[in-house]
């Protein structure tokens, strides 16, 4: 390796010996929440991400700066700090080398085989469908655009096209009429991951609602929080709800296909599992697998307020083989994003004092180092006596808080 791909971003110092300690890759926000539950356990955690002062370092022990995407330098960074726990945080990591150290003796969380399965739509998708025949949209591959094209001719529209690695939605686009295809082929070959990539080709599923089932992993078994429900605009979640309620038939539905899905991928941690659910909610519906992540979801931030244990802490317990007990919903909770408008630095946030007044209130500001249009900075989260309440007062709460660049000081 080179000296400049030693250089790392590095500050802080060891704790003392004997202390298990956690790497975190990836420093998100939900990263952040890891970081503090791990924290409360007395863990030692460090936190790496491609960007400095990612929301996660600003809570970590250490913190590096790297390109998780880089073989030479993930293993760099596990020599270099020798985790008892790898914590994956994201979906873009050098999967292939996290299957190579858990093959020479690292721990990945939960398995180093979910994250290479998660990492690619591909991986995942046949998992699901084709080993453990769940139900899921119908869908085809294409490297070209003319296997694009022949895949729309086969599925019909609308359908959505997915680039295979990408996530919150980019790249991703549900093409209606013969005029979009054109353009959402354009999108895949450039808002995903990488450029010119594979897409997957889906069948629209016409589902009344979708729901991430939160299901643990732990020494105790499977456990499963209360269903979310939520709502995604452009591929990326906007509204967060708990307890979303559905009829028992449905349920036992979603948990089976959980079960399946997060047994196959094993491992010790928390799984957020998407289904959509089709159908009249006092009838026999269908429940498709989506998509799952074997990692804090999300949408689940909800938990944070809505639940005895939110999904970080429950993460934190299962991989560290903690007792998880029972999974209590406290009350019907909600959140809401907060989302920058514009791109620029040093962001600062202004309407706090009036957001914190609707009753039951809680911010999580992020503290991302810089804004882009759309990008989340932040969420409100907020209890009710009923979903409807709850999601006013977390959608009240979020709008008013406002996102300004520093240039706007
Ligand atoms: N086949 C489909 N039929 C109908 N809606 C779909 C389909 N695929 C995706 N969607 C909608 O788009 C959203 C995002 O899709 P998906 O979860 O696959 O993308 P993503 O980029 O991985 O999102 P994230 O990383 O935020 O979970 C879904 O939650 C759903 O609302
Ligand atoms: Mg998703």
């Amino acid at each position: 390796m080179s000296e400049a791909d030693r250089k790392t971003q590095i500050w802080g110092t060891p704790l003392q010996k004997g202390v298990q300690r956690l790497l975190l890759l990836g420093a998100g926000e939900l990263g952040k929440e890891v970081a503090i539950e791990a924290m409360r356990f007395g863990l030692e955690v460090i936190a790496a991400d491609y960007y400095s002062n990612a929301p996660a370092m600003q809570v970590a022990h250490r913190a590096h700066v790297i390109d998780m995407l880089s073989d030479a330098k993930l293993r760099f960074l596990v020599d270099l700090e020798k985790p008892d726990l790898i914590v994956p945080e994201i979906e873009a990591i050098a999967t292939e080398t996290l299957v190579e150290l858990e093959k020479e003796g690292w721990r990945v969380i939960p398995t180093a085989r979910a994250t290479n399965l998660t990492m690619n739509r591909e991986g995942i998708r046949r998992l699901a469908a084709e080993e453990l025949s769940l139900r899921t949209s119908p869908y085809r591959f294409a490297d070209t655009e003319e296997e694009y094209r022949n895949a729309i001719a086969q599925l019909g529209l609308p359908c959505v096209v997915k680039p295979v690695m990408s996530s919150s939605g980019k790249g991703q686009s549900i093409i209606r009429t013969e005029d979009e295809i054109a353009p959402a082929w354009e999108y895949a070959q450039t808002g995903g991951r990488t450029q010119k990539q594979r897409v997957i080709v889906e069948g629209f599923v016409e589902f009344d609602t979708e729901i991430t089932l939160l299901t643990v992993r732990s020494i105790e078994g499977t456990s499963f929080c209360p269903a979310i429900g939520h709502i995604q605009v452009s591929g990326d979640y906007r509204e967060s709800w708990q307890p979303c309620i559905l009829n028992p038939d449905t349920l036992l539905q979603c948990q089976e296909i959980a079960h399946k899905i997060t047994e196959a991928l094993g491992g010790w941690g928390i799984f957020g599992v998407e289904l959509f659910i089709a159908g009249d909610p006092n009838g026999k519906q269908t429940v498709y697998f989506s998509e799952v992540s074997p990692r804090p979801h999300d949408t689940g931030m909800v938990t944070m307020i809505s639940q005895n244990m939110s999904e970080f802490e429950l993460h934190v317990r299962a991989i560290t083989g903690l007792p998880i007990g029972n999974i209590e919903l406290i009350k019907t909770g909600a959140s809401a994003v907060i989302l920058a408008d514009e791109t620029g630095d040093n962001p600062h946030f202004t309407g706090i004092n009036e957001a914190l007044k609707v009753p039951t209130s809680k911010l999580r500001l992020f503290g991302k180092p810089t804004t882009r249009k759309n990008r989340r900075m932040g969420v409100a989260l907020a209890l009710g006596e009923t979903v409807e309440e709850a999601r006013q007062r977390a959608k009240e709460c979020a709008y008013k808080v406002k996102v300004l660049p520093s240039a706007n000081l």
